[in-house]
């Protein structure tokens, strides 16, 4: 028997995806599931693929199939399901076998395996949900660059492609992949809210119906805000329900679920001390949204928040270029975020790069992105709020976020994430702040000492007794 080139553990939706890519792309690949009915059941499917595949049905077996050095893709849960696994290998592969977590792995947990595991390891972020993992996802590598190139020509032949170039590259050591990965994600709920709320003031403001909604979206999709979100945000809308006929968004529960990511995002932002503000209003806004029950008694008890909003009041234009205000604002921060990390963990993450991997492939691709990637290869450490093409941009827009969020306000319909962007820009763009008083106020009641602006000195005391 020929031995694979590579293997993969965890036959789940994305395992299997990932793996029918890997053999798609003329690579041999061994593959196990715990569940040994799952990996027959996936060989069976496999069809034309099956040659590439090596089910096999024990740890052992699966390490034999693979040629040495071995490269083994984990594909399971994150968190202790990776550790666990982890372990199971380390008596069968040898000192050079590669492990690659490829799971949603925290990248703090990342860190520590790069540290601890005696043999190679990576972590890598991979996006695209399950259509992109099986033809195409974006993937951010992390981990020592030598063992990212033993890997590097598969997973760049599987990974999405923009204009010929891969989406796949090594973004730095330790777990700097699943960090990149992480932040994505932050975006991904920062973009879906804005997409969100905008659809809150069409549908509870301008009374639309979804399949109208649904029309607006697929036009926006063809101007500035082109992105995979804004697409299927179309398609969603315009989708009638098979069992009631009724729209399909019109039955779907308004609490949203989260496996973590855009909360470790917003955590990690908050130890960074990097300001991610459209963000957190998105992780909060899902936190929010689960709250079903107490949400309808404070409808009972102050009255529905949406009254109804003049459509001349509110053109449709207008919220497209706020949420181009927005989401530019939310990829400052974002982008933003990453420099603050690259900074304090030494891991000199390239911004230009970034923005590449993120142009196809991941859930938040979009036709910005490629504009994104272009002003960080111009000038890395100018801010995206600062790169000419961004900055006139926003001169453009922001007027019309700040109408949009006015009006959001006086007709009750709730807009954090546009909020937070208006709140950011405005704070962002203003030379002299208010913090001399939160000074003020430490010095007063700690005696923490202020800076003087007159003379630069600092530790300075107010005259309070
Ligand atoms: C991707 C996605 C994916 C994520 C899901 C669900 O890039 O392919 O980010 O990794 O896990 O979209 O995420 P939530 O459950 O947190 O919404």
């Amino acid at each position: 028997m020929s031995q694979a080139e590579i293997g993969l553990i965890g036959l789940g939706t994305m395992g299997s995806a990932l793996a029918l890519n890997i053999a798609d792309n003329g690579f041999d690949i061994a593959v196990f599931n715990r569940t040994t009915s799952v990996t027959q059941d996936f060989a069976k499917e496999a069809g034309p693929l099956a040659d590439k595949i090596t089910p096999t049905e024990s740890l052992a077996d699966f390490v034999a199939a693979i040629k040495e050095p071995r490269a083994i893709i984990l594909m399971v849960p994150a968190g202790d399901p990776v550790d666990d696994q982890i372990a199971a290998l380390a008596d069968l592969i040898g000192p050079n076998d590669l492990i690659i977590d490829a799971g949603n792995a925290n990248f703090h947990d990342t860190n520590r395996r790069v540290r601890a595991i005696k043999t190679p390891f990576l972590g890598i972020g991979v996006s695209g949900g399950e259509e992109g993992a099986r033809f195409g996802p974006a993937i951010m590598g992390g981990g020592p660059k030598e063992h990212w190139d033993r890997v590097s020509h598969i997973l760049s032949a599987i990974a999405a492609k923009f204009q010929d170039s891969p989406c796949a590259d090594w973004m730095g050591e330790e777990g700097a992949g699943h960090f990149v990965k992480a932040v994505h994600n932050g975006i991904e709920y920062a973009d879906m809210q804005l997409i969100a709320e905008t659809y809150g003031l069409m549908r509870d403001g301008l009374g639309m119906d979804s399949a109208a909604i649904g029309k607006i979206f697929e036009g926006w999709n063809e101007g500035v805000l082109q992105s995979y979100l804004v697409e299927i945000s179309g398609k969603v809308a315009g989708t009638v329900d098979g069992a009631t006929n009724a729209p399909l968004l019109d039955v779907i529960v308004d609490a949203a679920g989260q496996k973590g990511t855009g909360r470790w995002t917003a955590i990690e932002a908050q130890h960074l001390a990097t300001p991610i503000p459209v963000i957190e209003a998105a992780v909060v806004a899902r936190n929010l949204s689960a709250r079903r029950d107490q949400r309808a008694r404070m409808e009972e008890l102050f009255g529905t928040g949406p009254t109804e909003i003049n459509a001349d009041d509110l053109p449709v234009s207008l919220m497209e270029q706020a949420m181009i205000c927005g989401k530019i604002l939310c990829y400052d921060q974002g982008f933003g975020m990453i420099r603050g990390a690259s900074e304090q963990f030494g891991w000199n993450l390239q911004l230009p790069a970034i923005a590449q991997v993120w142009r196809e492939g991941c859930i938040i691709r979009s036709a910005m992105l490629d504009d994104m990637a272009s002003a960080f290869t111009d000038d890395a450490d100018r801010s995206l709020m600062a790169a000419p093409f961004f900055a006139d941009l926003i001169s453009k827009t922001h007027d019309s976020l700040r109408k949009v969020v006015s009006v959001a306000a006086l007709h009750g319909v709730a807009v954090p994430a546009h909020a937070s962007a208006l709140a950011y820009f405005d704070a962002m763009r203003t030379g002299r702040g208010t913090a001399n008083m939160i000074q003020g106020q430490r010095d007063f009641f700690g005696l923490h000492g202020f800076a003087r602006l007159d003379d630069g000195t600092s530790d300075n005391h107010g005259p309070w007794a």
